[in-house]
C-alpha cells in the first residue's frame, strides 16, 4: 500500500456544507516588538470537509498556531480569505472551537462551572445548563464535578477544556498541541479520548501537532508544512482503517514518508522501509 498525495477536490470547495472550511491563498505577517517584518504564513490554502479529522504537521515555528488562530478568528490574515460554510471568518465565534496545550481551565472555578462559562459566554447558559451533566459524562469525569483544576490529573484537565470546547457543538473543533503537556502514556490514552469524542460527534477537526505519529494515528488527512514562511508542502491521505496499530507496517511506512518531506530521515533507510 502506498500513501496517496491529495489535493482537495474543487467540487467539494465549490458546495461549502456544514463544517466545510476552507483557506484561500492566506498569508500572515506580524510586526516583532524590534520592528522586524516576521512573514509566518505565504499562500496557504487548504480545505477541511465536514466530519473530517485533518492535522497540521510542521516543525516549531512554521506558522501553526498562527493558523489556527486566524481560523479561530483571534488574527485577521494580511492577504487571503478564510470561509466556514462559505461565510467569511471575521471575529471568534462558538461555531469555531479552540483547545490549547495548556488546558486553560479558570483555577477558582470547579470543573461544572468551567465547563459552565462556555455556555455563559455563547449567552445560552440559561437555557442549557441541564445539558453539563451530559458533557461530563462524556469525558469520563462523573463525580469530579465539585472539584477544582488543581486537583485533577493532566488528563482529567484536559477533558474539560474538551468539555468546554464541545459543549458549544462547534462545526470545527480546533486543537493546537492540546495534548503536548502530557506524558506519552497519558498522551496515548488521550489520543483515543479524542478519536472517540470526534466519531460521537462528527465534527470537523483541525490538530496542530509536531508528534508524526499522532498525526498518522488521528487524521483522515495531514497537512505537512513548511519551514517559516509556512507553505503547504504536501497533503497526505491516511488509509487506515481505525482504530489504527501503531506497529502496522503501513503506519511505519508512512512515518517514514512524512520524515522524508520533513527532511529529517536518511534517504537509505527510507528506501529500506518502502
Ligand atoms: N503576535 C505575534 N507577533 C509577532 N510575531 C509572531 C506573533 N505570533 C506569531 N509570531 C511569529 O510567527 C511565527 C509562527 O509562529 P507560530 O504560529 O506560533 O508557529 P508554530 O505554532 O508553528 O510553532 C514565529 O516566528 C512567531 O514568532
Ligand atoms: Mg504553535
Amino acid at each position: 500500500m502506498v500513501a496517496v498525495l491529495a489535493t482537495p477536490s474543487p467540487s467539494a470547495l465549490e458546495q461549502p456544507s456544514e463544517g466545510s472550511l476552507r483557506v484561500c491563498s492566506v498569508s500572515k505577517e506580524f510586526i516583532s516588538p524590534d520592528g522586524r517584518k516576521v512573514h509566518a504564513l505565504k499562500d496557504v490554502s487548504l480545505a477541511v470537509q465536514p466530519g473530517e479529522f485533518v492535522s497540521l504537521l510542521g516543525p516549531s515555528g512554521c506558522g501553526k498556531s498562527t493558523l489556527l488562530r486566524l481560523v479561530a478568528g483571534l488574527e485577521m490574515p494580511t492577504s487571503g480569505q478564510l470561509l466556514l460554510d462559505g461565510k467569511p471568518i471575521e471575529g471568534p465565534s462558538a461555531e469555531r472551537g479552540l483547545v490549547f496545550q495548556d488546558p486553560t481551565l479558570y483555577p477558582w472555578l470547579t470543573v461544572r462551572r468551567n465547563i459552565e462559562s462556555a455556555l455563559r459566554i455563547a449567552g445560552v447558559l440559561k437555557q442549557r445548563a441541564g445539558q453539563v451533566d451530559e458533557y461530563i459524562r462524556l469525558v469520563g469525569l462523573e463525580g469530579f464535578d465539585r472539584a477544582y483544576p488543581q486537583h485533577l490529573s493532566g488528563g482529567m484537565a484536559h477533558r474539560v477544556a474538551l468539555a468546554r470546547a464541545l459543549i458549544n457543538h462547534p462545526k470545527v473543533l480546533l486543537l493546537d498541541e492540546p495534548l503536548g503537556g502530557l506524558d506519552a502514556f497519558n498522551r496515548m490514552r488521550m489520543q483515543d479520548e479524542v478519536l472517540r469524542l470526534w466519531e460521537l460527534r462528527r465534527g470537523a477537526m483541525l490538530l496542530v501537532t509536531h508528534d508524526i505519529d499522532e498525526a498518522i494515528y488521528m487524521s483522515d488527512r495531514i497537512i505537512i508544512m513548511s519551514d517559516r514562511p509556512g507553505t503547504v508542502e504536501d497533503i497526505l491521505t491516511v488509509e487506515m482503517h481505525r482504530p489504527r496499530q501503531r506497529n502496522n507496517p503501513y503506519f511505519t511506512h508512512l512515518r517514514n514518508v512524512i520524515l522524508e518531506m520533513l527532511h529529517f530521515a536518511r534517504k537509505e533507510s527510507v528506501e529500506y522501509f518502502l
